[in-house]
């Protein structure tokens, strides 16, 4: 596919952009204790401009070291000082070519901070933010106005104010978040009138200058915006010059996370799913510049929005944490050559942990300078064994550092456990990522010998300079009675291969996200399901919110049965017969009865274990070994591929 709209150069306000990808806005979790850009930071966005990223927009800075700050740390533009951290970044986008403009922010009482437009309890944060004074807003119309002037003296080529996600524009703009009876509330254009009094205020001084606005176009609160309060915000903010809009949406500050329109939408979340959002701005706005927003990866995908009017540019945020050369990968019509992103949150989760931003796919965030391999001074035979995530990047790395690669794979095809993790229809992304692999590997000088397990024998055989054991591990199976009937299986065979499975009543013995995803899996495939976990809730061990919550969806839709603090008992020739209520925390099924589930499929998703035996059998054949992966710890996409990679650069 040609992708002449992605590719063709737009005006921002006297601003022109040489293409339609937008670096959407991400913090990326480092800061310095001056509040000035990491170099890190610096070379992070450097890399998405060298990638051919037509507009970069920074991260959100803070306008204001103490006011409506929130708690977590964050880069400043609030200060004179800050300016020249400012440029060093600018300078670095602009000698590739892409433009960059700054984003400015304060949180408000989002995340749990002390002031907001409103006291209103947030159930999230368990905190009553303090009403902001008239006299606090009008400083911080001020401070912000002061912001975009700093990021102009800094060489930014424009601002965006960020009046998204309930922060304090957000909040301010918000029906149900904005209390407020001075001027600063009470009607529609008293909401506006804080971020219309900071346009106004940036555009007076420099009518000239690029400025657009961020904001939700749908938050999940009663009485809050929703698109059609959205499509009048955008037509009043219009008004005051914007040259563009940035469409989101909204998480909000008082209410749990639940949102239908995820602002970071998950795997479990359709693709271009805010992309409808856009579209109703888009028709109310039709001569101001709408760029889209979520979970846009696919430069098909966005052209089709573009070519179709759906909105002007696309933000693209996780797709290029995961490959920073999306756009030059896309306009060189390479793009099955694309990293592309499994929409794990795993990244996005960082910013709650306040730990450095990381990718399951892409190894190298925060640490570009790292990436360039260097090419091996001594030729070593290396033998991989297991095509999973974790040996599928260790021999791609190894060969491309001209290594005599090997990978060895006991199933008839690649991909370990993102096999099986990418067959339900929902996880097209990860399906997606295996391709990726495939790909990659057909291209190198890999020997790919699959059907073929590896024994310490097979070992001694070929004798290799290093060998790489990333065999993962293998579920386990409940020692109960009638395990061997038909229809029981492992969940991941059951969805490597549901065609082998037949009947209409399954029972799924797990929870966990495995056990969830297999049992809409089932009931993708007609199956009535119900799932039984022996804890007091499903997903408990998932940590990502916005996962688990679109993961719950997900069961809720399909009307699947759950029942909780309950044990697999036997397996009897109607199904299952389960204790319940089962206590974990005896470890006794008292006070429990047995109760029959009637089923066709059995499914077990309840944990794995790894064959040590085995990986101490195959590592005492070769002098230098590595053992890593699943195999090492059951983990993550990211787990594997971060050690895969680290043990191929040191080979
Ligand atoms: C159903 C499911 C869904 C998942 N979804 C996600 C997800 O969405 N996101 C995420 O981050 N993680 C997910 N995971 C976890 C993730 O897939 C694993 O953590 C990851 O695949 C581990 O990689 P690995 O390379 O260490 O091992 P594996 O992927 O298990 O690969 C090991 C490979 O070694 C092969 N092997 C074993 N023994 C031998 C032998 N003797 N000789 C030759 N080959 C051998 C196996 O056949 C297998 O192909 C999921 C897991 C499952 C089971
Ligand atoms: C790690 C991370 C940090 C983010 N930080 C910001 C931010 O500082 N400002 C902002 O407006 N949006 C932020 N967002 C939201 C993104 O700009 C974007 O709207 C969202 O991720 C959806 O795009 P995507 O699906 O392409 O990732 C962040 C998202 C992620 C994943
Ligand atoms: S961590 Fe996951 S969601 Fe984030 S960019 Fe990487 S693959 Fe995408």
């Amino acid at each position: 596919m040609r992708f002449d709209k992605l590719f063709s150069p737009i005006k921002l306000g006297k601003t022109e952009i040489p293409n339609r990808v937008v670096l959407a806005p991400m913090g990326v979790s480092v800061y310095s204790p001056d509040d000035t850009w990491p170099k890190r930071t610096i070379r992070y966005f450097e890399e998405r401009a060298i990638g051919g990223t037509g507009l970069i927009i920074s991260s959100f800075t803070r306008v204001h070291n103490k006011l409506a700050t929130g708690p977590s740390p964050m880069i400043g533009i609030y200060d004179d000082r800050l300016i020249p951290s400012h440029t060093e970044l600018v300078e670095k986008v602009h000698q590739h070519g892409s433009k960059i403009f700054l984003q400015i922010a304060l949180h408000g009482c989002k995340f749990g901070g002390l002031e907001g437009p409103s006291s209103i309890y947030s159930l999230n944060y368990a905190v009553r933010p303090r009403e902001l004074t008239t006299e606090e807003l009008d400083h911080l119309v001020d401070c912000f106005v002061k912001a975009a002037f700093r990021g102009k003296e800094a060489g930014y080529d424009g601002i965006e104010v960020h009046g998204g996600y309930s922060y304090l524009i957000g909040a301010m703009i918000s029906p149900a978040l904005n209390k407020r009876a001075d001027k600063y509330g009470g009607s529609f254009e008293g909401r506006m009138k804080f971020p219309t009094d900071i346009i106004k205020g940036i555009l007076d001084k420099y009518p000239d200058f690029t400025v657009g606005f961020k904001y939700s176009a749908y938050e999940w609160l009663e009485g809050g915006v929703d698109i059609e309060l959205a499509k009048k915000i955008a037509q009043y903010i219009v008004k005051t010059g914007v040259s563009f809009l940035d469409i989101a949406s909204s998480s909000s500050t008082t209410t749990l996370y639940t949102s239908k329109y995820s602002h970071v939408p998950p795997i479990y979340v359709p693709r271009n799913t805010l992309m409808p959002l856009a579209e109703e701005i888009k028709k109310v706005c039709p001569q101001t510049p709408i760029i889209a927003n979520g979970a846009i990866t696919v430069p098909e995908e966005a052209e089709e929005a573009l070519a179709k009017n759906r909105c002007d540019m696309v933000a693209i945020g996780r797709a290029l944490i995961a490959d920073p050369h999306w756009a030059n990968k896309a306009r060189s019509q390479k793009t099955e050559t694309i990293t592309p992103c499994i929409r794990c949150n795993v990244c996005h989760h960082q910013l709650w942990l306040g730990t450095p931003l990381c990718c399951s796919m892409n190894p190298y965030v925060l640490k570009e300078s790292r990436q360039k391999l260097s090419f091996t001074a001594v030729k070593k035979n290396v033998m991989v064994v297991g095509a999973g995530p974790a040996g599928m990047r260790c021999a791609l790395t190894a060969s491309k550092r001209g290594h005599k690669v090997t990978l060895y794979e006991k199933r008839g095809h690649v991909g370990g456990m993102m096999y099986p993790g990418s067959r339900p229809s929902f996880k097209n992304d990860v399906a997606r990522a295996l391709q990726w692999f495939e790909s990659e590997i057909k291209k190198s000088n890999i020997v790919l010998r699959l059907n073929t397990e590896v024994t310490p024998d097979l070992v001694e055989k070929e004798a290799p300079d290093v060998l790489v054991i990333c065999i993962g591990a293998y579920p386990i199976m409940p020692d109960v009675e009638g395990m061997d009937k038909p229809g029981v299986d492992s969940a991941i065979n059951i969805l490597e291969d549901i065609s082998k499975y037949r009947g209409k009543k399954a029972v799924v013995i797990g929870g966990g996200e495995v056990g969830c995803e297999t049992a809409c899996y089932l009931a993708d495939h007609g199956f009535e399901v119900t799932i039984v976990e022996i804890l007091q809730e499903i997903l408990k061990e998932s940590e990502i919110t916005e996962m688990k919550l679109r993961l719950s969806d997900l069961i809720r839709e399909r009307k699947i049965s759950i029942i909780l603090e309950s044990k697999l008992n036997k397996i009897t020739e109607e199904g299952a017969e389960i204790i319940m209520p089962y206590d974990t925390q005896m470890g006794l099924s008292q006070g429990g009865r047995e109760q029959g589930l009637d089923a066709d499929v059995i499914a077990i998703a309840v944990n794995q274990k790894t064959d040590s035996a085995l990986v101490d059998s195959l590592s005492m054949k070769v002098e230098e070994f590595y053992i890593i992966g699943d195999c090492k710890k059951p983990a993550r996409i990211k787990e594997a591929v971060e050690a895969g990679e680290e043990v191929a650069r040191s080979i």
